[in-house]
């Protein structure tokens, strides 16, 4: 059987490391047909659109995606419908890929690269379960408005909205808490409970899904707590659930904590499995096309594309192991370089890599 990956490379370094993934996926003795097109900005100068009809088409097609990253300053100046980052909205949207998981993970070879002090992040390994098509992300109506009355009133007002369907809350809870009983069956839901009327809700629905897992130990943290916490103790972590905008602030925290956001892979899933697979880190125009960005990320995305959306666990494995065995080997790109060892290329990282699989 043919598994069709739709290939997305996107802009700054996203075509290079999404090309040493591509690399190892076609040395897998796997049927796999690749198919690439531009997307973000890319697809901006080619089609006039960050996520034309025909790459949206070629993503609904695929079993999976396969994205590298969108943005580039360049772009800044473009209305926000026109912009990069659209395109990676626009996707998560129309494929209903709500189930977003980000690992954070320390690898022992990497324990120098934290800013943290090493006992307080060795061994780290986190899962972030982030909601990812709801919340104030796609809330409407937003906008720019004029203000009617009050102390403000005439004045232009910029605001966004803030909300939760039942649905939504309950579909997220289900994988995080399935996610946990896979794992130390230790949940924390974060919201901002104190304040905010949709975070009192979605802990009112988290805690009635924790009525099917009581093998899991659920906790509820406030966001600027966690923000702390996270900080302090972060091994105090395991699986953290939590909404699309407060996700999105904590997982870059958690990825920092382990020094190396190069490594960190992501998945972001549809409740049919298909699903989309990212570094955590972004385009990095400043180091674009200078063959020197790390490509782990989106090689350990490549091996949870094979794991999630395929059923490939065993093959996923492979890849994993293969990257142990390159940081195992001294062979470090700039972003985690240490001296001592050995400073490699985008391309060479990836021959290495490929070595390592046979
Ligand atoms: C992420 C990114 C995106 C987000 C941007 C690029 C729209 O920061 O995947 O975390 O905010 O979700
Ligand atoms: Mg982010």
């Amino acid at each position: 059987m043919t598994h069709k990956i739709a290939v997305l490379p996107g802009d700054g370094i996203g075509p290079e490391i999404t090309e040493q993934a591509t690399r190892v996926l076609r040395a897998l003795d796997l049927d796999l047909d690749l198919q690439t097109m531009p997307v973000g900005g890319a697809a901006y100068d080619q089609f006039g659109h960050p996520l034309p009809p025909q790459v949206l088409e070629l993503a609904k097609s695929a079993d999976a995606i396969l994205f590298g990253a969108v943005g580039d300053w360049k772009y800044d100046s473009l209305a926000r419908e026109l912009r990069p980052e659209q395109a990676i909205l626009g996707l998560r949207k129309a494929l209903g890929l709500f189930a977003n998981l980000r690992p954070a993970i320390l690898y022992p070879q990497l324990a120098n690269a934290s800013s943290l002090k090493p006992e307080v992040v060795s061994g780290l390994d986190i899962l972030i379960v982030r909601e990812l098509t709801g919340d104030i992300y796609f809330g409407q109506p937003r906008g720019v408005r004029e203000v009617e009355d009050g102390q403000f009133k005439g004045e232009r007002q910029g605001f966004d909205t803030m909300h939760y369907a039942e649905t939504e809350v309950r579909r997220i809870a289900h994988v995080a808490f399935q996610a946990a009983q896979k794992r130390s069956k230790k949940l924390c839901s974060v919201d901002k409970s104190n304040v905010l009327e949709t975070s009192q809700f979605w802990r009112e629905i988290v805690i009635d899904v924790a009525k099917e897992y009581p093998d899991v130990a659920l906790s509820h943290m406030y966001v600027d707590n966690a923000a702390m916490q996270l900080v302090r103790a972060p091994k105090e972590f395991d699986v953290i659930v939590t909404g699309n905008l407060f996700g999105d602030i904590l997982s870059d925290e958690a990825a920092m904590l382990t020094g190396s956001i190069g490594m960190l892979p992501s998945a972001s899933l549809n409740s049919a499995n298909q699903g989309l697979y990212e570094p955590s880190h972004g385009s990095a125009p400043d180091i674009a096309g200078k063959n020197m960005a790390n490509p782990l990320a989106t090689i350990l995305s490549a091996a949870m594309l094979l794991r999630y959306s395929l059923g490939k666990a065993d093959q996923a494995q492979k890849i994993e192991q293969a990257v142990q065995a390159v940081l195992e080997q001294g062979l470090r790109t700039a972003d985690i370089f240490e001296e001592g060892l050995t400073k490699v290329s985008t391309s060479e990282m990836g021959d290495a890599v490929l070595k390592a699989l046979k």
